[in-house]
């Protein structure tokens, strides 16, 4: 067998597992050895490519493998949970950022050379940099809103979406003249035409990103995630890659899908997430009702006691348990509760936290059965024959508001916690949460709320159930 047949070989082993490892994702039982299998597969298509193009010169690849290797490696190790929407979209902005200067480079080259392009390469080099400068700059402003370098409020102007439309038309103008479609115009020459094609895609990232408030960033991420994928694929047409085409497409196809998945699970549109700076005007309103109504409280006995003598008790985490970091103490609550014979189940909402998936890994890491979990479809008909659920800072997902169409999160499922015959919030205040607006479940008869840091009042309702 030639060369040439064992790298194709290499490839088409690669791609496969690519999407076998993607499909082991889809259960947190799987999604280690997914990841491990997937990255084994890049790893393969790396050496085939290096193989390939017979890359003489190790000692830059080795250095740029392990400089890279210990960066990712830290970044990963050291990350907390809470910043993980923060640390994709980096990620995706050095995915983007790759994906442009590969076109940048090819397009350098052929007019170094002197050769014709052809219509083809002209567009996809077009599209590879437009896609891949949008992705770079849009994930880095999206990462600063995140960790507070630019703020978290939306930005706008006057005329803004005119003016975007209008750059938009420039760029696209632009990029027919790289990609050899368009005559250029006013004596540019090509490079130059290239060079402000590549500053005004890089500014159409930022003038996109800039109006979205902070709180939308993680779906803006999995968006920019997708644009990464297929600003990817379109510099594996360029270099004629076929494993970098697939994989390209798998990451755009599958940043798509997660995307739309996030904005079902909170019924809203994806053209209201990029135009709709939500979050905002909610979080206002509901502050400034500022009415008092009464709750009832309890302490952790209390809550102790309820829990401890029940037979069902069904757990809601939520990002305040992320905040907290309480699902060490919060597994110790369950543990006691079924020794003592209590059914204990948790109720994951697919946007409970701040990104796909939150919950699960948070729970997995204290070591929660998957067995336990439950989607909201399964365990939403179990609540009303239920006798206590346990609300770990959630908020938005178990808001009833939900069913009022007037509501900013009308029509948005959420866990019917009501219908159980207790419910114990566990929360530091009656502040709203991501959505920004009040919670009539706070005010109900059967709501007991604990005012408390999450992972506190783990600890000592742990410590009550003990001598209960
Ligand atoms: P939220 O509605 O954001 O509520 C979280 C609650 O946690 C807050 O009300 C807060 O109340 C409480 N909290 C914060 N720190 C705490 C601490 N240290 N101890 C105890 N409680 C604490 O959370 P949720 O119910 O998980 O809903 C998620 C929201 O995020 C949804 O609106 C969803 O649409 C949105 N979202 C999710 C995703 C994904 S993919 N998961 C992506 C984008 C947006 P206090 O301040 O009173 O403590």
């Amino acid at each position: 067998m030639d060369l040439s047949t064992l790298v194709e070989l290499a490839y088409l082993a690669s791609a496969v597992l690519f999407v076998v490892g993607l499909k082991r994702m889809q259960s947190p039982a799987t999604a280690r050895p997914g990841n491990a299998l997937a990255a084994s597969a890049m790893l393969l298509a790396i050496l085939a490519t290096l193989v390939d193009n017979q890359v003489l010169d190790w000692t830059g690849i080795l250095i740029g493998v392990v400089l890279g290797g210990l960066i990712g490696a830290v970044a990963a190790r050291t990350v907390k949970m809470t910043a993980m929407p923060e640390m994709v979209g980096l990620f995706n902005a050095f995915g983007g950022g790759a994906s442009a200067m590969v076109a940048a480079a090819e397009y350098v080259r052929l007019q170094e050379a002197g050769a014709l392009m052809a219509a083809g390469t002209g567009v996809t080099i077009a599209l590879s940099l437009l896609i891949g400068a949008v992705t770079f700059s849009g994930s880095v402003i999206a990462f600063g809103k995140l960790n507070g370098m630019v703020t978290g409020n939306p930005v706008t102007f006057p005329g803004q979406k005119p003016v975007n439309a209008l750059l938009f038309v420039v760029i696209l103008a632009l990029g027919g003249m790289v990609a050899g479609l368009l005559a250029v115009v006013g004596g540019l020459t090509p490079l130059t035409t290239f060079a402000v094609f590549s500053g005004l895609a890089l500014l159409l990232g930022v003038l996109l990103v800039i109006p979205i408030g902070g709180a939308d960033m993680p779906v803006v991420i999995s968006l920019l995630n997708s644009y990464s994928g297929l600003a990817a694929s379109a510099a594996g047409f360029i270099i004629g890659n076929m494993v970098l085409i697939i994989s390209g497409a798998l990451v755009g196809a599958a940043g798509l899908f997660l995307t739309m998945l996030m904005c079902k699970a909170m019924n809203r549109s994806l053209a209201n997430v990029m135009f709709g700076a939500f979050g905002q005007a909610g979080g206002k309103a509901a502050l400034a009702s500022g009415e008092k109504k009464p709750v009832r409280s309890v302490d952790a006995e209390q809550a102790a006691l309820v829990m401890a003598y029940a037979q069902s008790v069904i757990v809601v985490p939520g990002y305040g348990l992320a905040v907290a970091q309480a699902q060490h103490e919060l597994k110790k609550v369950m543990d006691l509760l079924t020794e003592r014979g209590v059914d204990v189940r948790f109720a994951v909402h697919p946007v409970a936290g701040r990104m796909p998936g939150h919950m699960n890994v948070l729970l997995a890491e204290a070591d929660v059965s998957y067995d336990l979990l439950y989607d909201l479809d399964e365990i939403n008909d179990d609540f009303k024959n239920t006798d206590v659920v346990l609300i770990v800072g959630a908020n938005d997902v178990v808001n009833p508001e939900a069913r009022d169409p007037q509501s900013v999160i009308a029509g948005m499922p959420i866990l019917d916690v009501a219908y159980a015959r207790n419910v114990i919030v566990v929360k530091r205040s009656l502040s709203p949460g991501f959505a920004g607006i009040d919670n009539p479940l706070f005010y109900m008869e059967n709501t007991m709320m604990f005012f408390s840091d999450a992972k506190k009042a783990m600890s000592d309702v742990a410590k009550e159930v003990r001598e209960a």
